[in-house]
């Protein structure tokens, strides 16, 4: 069945900084227990481009509708994707144009099975080698590819065996560059895959409550095309480690911090996307190492296309693309990132519960008095703190909480 998207696809392409497209994912095996009616369904597709899709929360039974650029069925492949949002971006390359197509959504809503895809149903990374290589063929163009993790704020090359760790550095114009990343050059799509396989084997993946191969880190793939030595424009592919609900993965020890950084990086991606599409003069890049990096294929004239997936299983509403009726792709992904601020308040909280002292000295607010203290609250009565206002039981002011607040939303864990 056809995908239901915009029709204009390569012009809508060119007016648009950041494309916003869903995809919903099928139940899966383990799901079937608990899959009853989807959760979404498309009301309609708009003439000038764009679609109406109604998200019903199975547990509520409320409904809303949400105004995307386009749809994606669960039986839509990804090769449809690939056509229809990732392929139009691909010539501007060759102008040098850099662009940056993404995969957004919560745990296990299927972002590296869009991404990567599987032995019999690539993703859009090897579908866009390939492109990308055969437009090469018979010409002066050559492709190099660089490949690397950004896990808890550090960065590692996928290229390089143990998955060596680079030093993200800010040049003298203050952009920040990964020094010694390796940039490979590939002739064929049999080059591409080995290296790729490889990278994607080094990747830091782990079992967690929602996901058994959950993806802890934003991996970043990059195909760069050159003229007689003379770089043109990239294309980053990037599946990006997916936000947690702590609750509900039951993280815990080193999986809740990765868990805590991941939450962290994806709200300032979500800023800074926010802030591009609202023509502000201070685009808040330095938020994040993520966002810091893609600074030259993020805004000015690069393209953006963001997969926003979901899952067919009952929505919990900070899983889903919020958008109110009418609004533009960028506040609907500003209405992500203040799902996610919910998220990092949240999982201050769950660090306070379980951190070590060291831990908590870490966390803003919180001195070495005041984390001795807390673990004497922990150890006198394990009463979990729930709710912001707990702190208020740890001797902080209700402005102190404030700021907390505002800076969790902002950097907090270090
Ligand atoms: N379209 C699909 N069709 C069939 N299976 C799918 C599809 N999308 C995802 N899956 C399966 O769902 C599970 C979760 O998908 P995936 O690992 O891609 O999620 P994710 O969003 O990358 O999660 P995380 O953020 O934890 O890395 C995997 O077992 C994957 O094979
Ligand atoms: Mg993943």
């Amino acid at each position: 069945m056809a995908a239901a998207s915009t029709p204009a696809r390569s012009s809508a392409h060119l007016s648009q900084p950041v494309r916003v497209v869903l995809r919903v994912r099928p139940f899966l095996s383990s799901e079937a227990a608990s899959a009853t009616a989807p959760c979404v369904s498309l009301l309609g597709c708009h003439p000038g481009g764009g679609v109406t899709v109604q998200l019903k929360d199975q547990h509520t039974s409320r409904s809303e509708q949400y105004k995307l650029d386009a749809f994606f069925r669960q039986e839509d492949s990804v090769s449809q994707i690939f056509d229809q949002e990732v392929r139009a971006v691909i010539p501007s390359i060759f102008e040098g144009i850099n662009a940056t197509v993404f995969a957004y959504g919560a745990t296990g809503s299927g972002k590296t099975y869009t991404m990567q895809g599987t032995e019999d149903f690539p993703g859009l990374i090897p579908l866009a080698a390939s492109t990308i290589l055969a437009l090469c063929t018979g010409t002066w163009c050559s492709v190099e590819i660089s490949y690397y993790e950004v896990y808890m704020e550090r960065c590692y090359d996928l290229l390089e065996p143990k998955a060596k760790e680079i030093m993200a550095l800010d040049d003298k114009d203050g952009n920040m560059q990964l020094k010694g990343l390796s940039w490979v050059p590939v002739r064929s799509m049999e080059e591409f895959q080995e290296l790729y396989s490889i990278g994607v084997q080094r990747r830091k993946v782990a079992h967690t409550g929602l996901n058994d191969v959950s993806s802890r880190s934003h991996a970043v793939l990059s195909l760069r095309v050159s003229s007689t030595d003379v770089v043109k424009g990239k294309l980053n592919l990037i599946d990006l480690a997916g936000s947690e609900d702590n609750k509900r993965t039951l993280n815990e020890g080193i999986r809740l911090q990765e868990s805590s950084k991941i939450n962290q990086s994806l709200f300032a991606l979500s800023n800074v996307i926010s802030a591009l599409n609202k023509n502000e003069h201070r685009i808040p890049y330095r938020q994040s190492k993520l966002t810091r990096l893609l600074r030259d294929s993020l805004g000015g004239s690069s393209r953006t296309v963001m997969i926003a997936c979901l899952p067919q299983t009952p929505i919990e509403k900070r899983n889903i693309v919020e958008e109110t009726p009418g609004a533009t792709p960028l506040e609907r992904f500003n209405a992500l990132g203040s799902n996610l601020k919910e998220a990092l308040v949240q999982q201050y909280l769950d660090l306070l519960n379980v951190a070590n002292k060291e831990e908590l000295q870490q966390l803003k607010g919180i001195g070495a008095r005041r984390a001795e203290y807390i673990l004497e609250l922990r150890e006198d009565s394990p009463k979990p703190f729930k709710t912001l206002e707990d702190l208020g039981n740890i001797g902080l002011s209700s402005k102190q909480i404030r700021d907390i607040l505002k800076k969790t939303a902002t950097g907090i864990f270090k």
